[in-house]
This record gives structure tokens, sequence and C-alpha cells, in this order.
């Protein structure tokens, strides 16, 4: 084993890997102790005696409702070919693949087109490295180390030769090897022996061959459109599209996302059978002016033919005075409009501490009525079966597989 992977490892570095070939479908899923553990972690409660009653029953795929965010990134190096594998093996119906161009305009899976030089080894291959948009500039008495790399930087092959790690970087680093790996702590570099980076297409082979469904994220150009003077915003989203046709893909397994409305509506109008199963990340949600703004927004975006919204947990939930969760003025509105709820991501924020829970992201709103990990199940509970989402977004997918099995969720 060790041999093999420092065998993968040497290889990688100096040629982009051979493509491996086609692994059967994974139908032994396994949720882990994780599950468990968080139901364990649970105060006494309906919910903890239902879930707790699930324990000795088989483990199957959740078709839809369990989304792989990234692979399985709260261990995996995220959008590897082991992370897909992560997520699958712990029952994502729907594996993800968010989608940054090279300089050569193929399309490749990275969460940001500028995280290369904390998701990847790039730093350490000095050929590549020295075509970052911003080299790296080692941490000094009064500065943190610096350093940005694009996928559109280089070409699909350089990509390909490069190695996934856990994004995490150190800002105290001096150099590219300090760089490599920061935290946070209950992230782990365990996986990082060279993880296998993929291009969209691998990962739709990769997909299609395990027998689940696609959701690739159009991720927003971090450099100015049209890139090279004539690759326009169109001709990505397109392009995006044009490689589930290609791939004999029906589009009813397809669920293209994006946080901007204009790539949404271009794919309701460009190309209505994706576009209808459109899923709209909303970024409006981040200020107080624009929830309230997306709240009054859900009917005028139906009759534009949107139908599916996204938005990140904390804006689906709050807190009643009595310490349950419930549903938000948003979900409500999205529900009135008819309007289908995908949301983001579970076991993101690490540890839910009820000290820090106000400043984290996804439990912003909750934070009154969060008490610690037990929790984490009352959050997947309230998404369900209060707010009605169709799927939940997870870093590690095994808690959502778990709880969609035991309550019946597809
Ligand atoms: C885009 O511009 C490049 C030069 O930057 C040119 O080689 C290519 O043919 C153009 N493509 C299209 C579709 O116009
Ligand atoms: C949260 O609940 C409080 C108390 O019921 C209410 O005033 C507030 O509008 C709610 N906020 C959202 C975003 O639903």
């Amino acid at each position: 084993m060790h041999a093999l992977s420092l065998l993968v490892a040497a290889s990688v570095a100096v040629a982009a890997p051979a493509r491996k070939p086609q692994t059967p479908a994974v139908t032994n899923i396994q949720v882990g102790p994780r599950p468990f553990w968080l139901v364990d972690q649970m105060e006494d409660s309906p919910l903890k005696t239902e879930l707790a009653a699930c324990s000795e029953k088989p483990i199957r795929h959740a078709p839809f409702f369990s989304i792989s965010h990234r692979g399985g990134p709260l261990q995996f190096p995220e959008h590897s070919r082991e992370g897909l594998y992560a997520g699958a093996r712990m029952g994502a119906g729907v594996l993800e693949c968010d989608v940054a161009f090279t300089s050569d305009r193929q399309l490749v899976c990275r969460h940001s087109q500028c995280d290369l030089h904390t998701t990847t080894n790039i730093l350490l291959i000095p050929e590549l490295a020295a075509k970052c948009t911003t080299p790296f500039e080692p941490a000094t008495a009064d500065s943190s180390a610096t350093a940005k790399c694009c996928t559109s930087d280089i070409t699909h092959d350089e990509f390909l030769s490069l190695c996934a790690k856990m994004d995490s970087s150190n800002p105290d680093a001096t150099t590219a090897e300090e760089y490599q790996y920061g935290g946070p702590e209950w992230r782990t570099a365990l996986y990082d022996n060279c993880a296998t980076t993929i291009d969209h297409k691998t990962y739709i082979e990769i997909t299609q061959s395990l027998g689940l469904q696609f959701t690739p994220e159009l991720k927003t150009p971090e450099v100015e459109m049209p890139f090279q003077g004539n690759y326009t915003q169109e001709i990505y989203a397109q392009q995006l599209i044009d490689e589930y046709k290609a791939a004999g893909i029906p589009s009813s397994r397809v669920w293209p996302q994006s946080f901007l409305e204009d790539d949404i509506l271009y794919w309701v109008q460009a190309e209505p059978a994706f576009g209808k199963q459109a899923v709209y990340l909303d970024p409006r949600v981040d200020t107080a002016a624009g929830y309230e703004v997306a709240v009054a927004s859900m009917t005028d975006l139906y009759n534009q033919g949107v139908r599916i919204m996204a938005p990140p947990i904390f804006a689906l939930l709050n807190a009643s005075a009595d310490g349950e969760i419930v549903p938000s003025s948003y979900a409500t509105a999205a529900k009135n409009a008819g309007l289908d709820i995908i949301t983001w991501s579970l076991e993101r924020s690490g540890p839910l501490e009820p000290a820090a829970a106000e400043g984290e992201y996804y439990i912003s709103t909750i934070a009154d009525v969060i008490t610690g990990d037990g929790d984490m199940y009352r959050i997947v509970d309230a998404l369900a079966r209060k707010v009605g989402v169709k799927a939940i977004f997870s870093d590690w997918p095994a808690t959502v597989t778990y709880y969609a099995n035991c309550l019946g969720f597809h």
C-alpha cells in the first residue's frame, strides 16, 4: 500500500497521471462510526429515539437527499478522485464538481478558480509555481505568507499533474513546504499523499460509472471575462452543459449550480431541460438588506423559470423563543412561491461550539439554541421535516445518508 502510494506520487510529479480503469459501482455503503457518535451526543428527545432505533438497519444510497459537497472534505482532499469515491462510499446520491477553466479553456474540478496554492501542491513544483498569478512570498515579521494560483494560470495537462491536498495553508510559513498545511485541527492531512486531481469530463465518467447523479457548479470567474478576449461567460456556461450532452447523460440527472443569477437564466433560456434543474446558490442572504431582497424576489424568480433555490443553512433556519429550530422567513417565502430548496453545507463548521456559534457562518441564526455536536441532527431534522429541503450538501455525506435512510428521505 505504502509502496503503491509512493509510486503514484512519483509518477504524478513527472507527468499527468494515466487514467485508471473504471471502477464498478459502490454498493456496500458505509457510514462509519460518526453518525452513531452524533446520535449519542444528543440530549434525550423523540428524534434521538427515532435515530437510535435505526442503528442496525442496512444502509443504502440516498438517491438525491444526500449530496457530497466537494467529495468528503472533512477528511479527504476536496475535488479529488479519492474524495469522490469517499462521498459515494458514504452513500451520497449526488456528487459535486465545482467547475473552473484552465488557460487552454478546459473544465476542471476546483472549488474556486484561484485556490491552487491551498488545495494542491503547485507551490512545490517550481516550473508551475512560477506561473502563478502571485508567486509564493514568505511571511515576514509584519506580513503573512501569500500566494495566488489560478486554474487559468496553467494548462489542463499541467493541472492534472498536480496533487490534490487538504485545503489549508500556514500564514506563518517562510518556505513553500511550510505553507502546505495549517489546520484547522479538526480537518486532517491523513489522506494528503497526492490525491488525484480530476477534470470535469473525468468527474462525469466516475459519477456515471457509479450510477449517481451530477451537480456541477459553474464557479464565478476570478479573471476578467471574456477571458483571452473571446471566452465569454455564456461560452463557459454552455461548455459545461455540452460535456454532459457529449457523454450522453440525460438532463434529468444533472443539477447545474451557480451563484450568478445570469448563469441560471442563461441555462433556463438556452438549455431548458437542464435549466429547469438549475440550482440558484443564493449569495444575497449574506447581508441583512440582501436577505430581505431575496425573500421578496421568490415569485419573480419562479416566473423567470427558476425552480430550485439553494441558500446556505443559516438562511433557512431561525430560533424560536422556546429553543426550537424553526423555518426562517426565507424558507417560508421560497416554499410559498413553489420553489424547491436545497441547502449547504453540513459538517463544514467543525465542532458545533455554543460559544463560537454566533460567528460561525452556517449556524449563526440558531446560535442561541446550539449546545454542541448533539445538535447536528436537530439541524438536519429541521431542514428535512420543517423546511422541507429536497437535499443537503455535506462535507461528510455519511451524516446525511444515515438520517435519510433512517427516516425515509430519498
Ligand atoms: C479566440 O481568440 C483566439 C486568440 O486569442 C483565437 O485563436 C481563437 O480562434 C478565437 N476563437 C474564437 C471562437 O473566436
Ligand atoms: C426569526 O424569528 C423572530 C422571532 O419570531 C422574528 O422576529 C424574525 O423575523 C425571524 N427571522 C427570520 C429571518 O425568519
